[in-house]
């Protein structure tokens, strides 16, 4: 599996959390940054790193900032992408289960690292069930190809 990860100023002690977890398991991974001291815009991280994951050229995108709000707004602009915004391990079991999230949201000032390592523990591990939530998913599809 194929993991790009990018957070603003807001998320970048998380980022560094996840991407130690991403080494542990030995994952392959992209740090699309931010290297930043000072502010950054949160859309000129979730939208490139969004759009990849749209091509394809991730299997999935893990965005943070100091909410998770704004990443979670600019990255379900890109069509294809389905960004969940998660705080809780249920959330991140269900979201993958039920909505095939391809991209999850965190805020560093929302919770602390051991919860959100415990939360993308398991949205990597979780799978898509299918049936009806795949007609779901369909529908947000051909709503997007009708705007496109
Ligand atoms: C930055 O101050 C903050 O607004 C940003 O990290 C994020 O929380 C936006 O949704």
């Amino acid at each position: 599996m194929k993991i790009a990860i990018a957070s603003d100023h807001g998320g970048t002690n998380l980022r560094a959390e996840i991407i130690g977890l991403l080494k542990e398991l030995t994952l392959s991974y992209e740090d699309f940054g931010c290297e930043c001291d000072s502010s950054v815009d949160y859309p000129d991280y979730a939208l490139p790193l969004a759009k990849r994951v749209a091509k394809g050229e991730f299997d999935r995108g893990i965005l943070i900032c100091g909410t998770g709000i704004g990443m979670s707004i600019a990255a379900n602009k890109v069509k294809g992408v389905r960004c969940a915004l998660v705080h809780d391990v249920f959330s991140a079991k269900a979201t993958r289960q039920h909505n095939d999230t391809n991209v999850l949201a965190m805020g560093e000032r929302v919770i602390g690292p051991g919860l959100a390592i415990e939360i993308v523990r398991t949205w990597l591990d979780e799978e898509f069930e299918g049936g009806r939530h795949a007609g779901r998913i369909g529908k947000i599809s051909a709503y997007e190809d009708q705007e496109a």
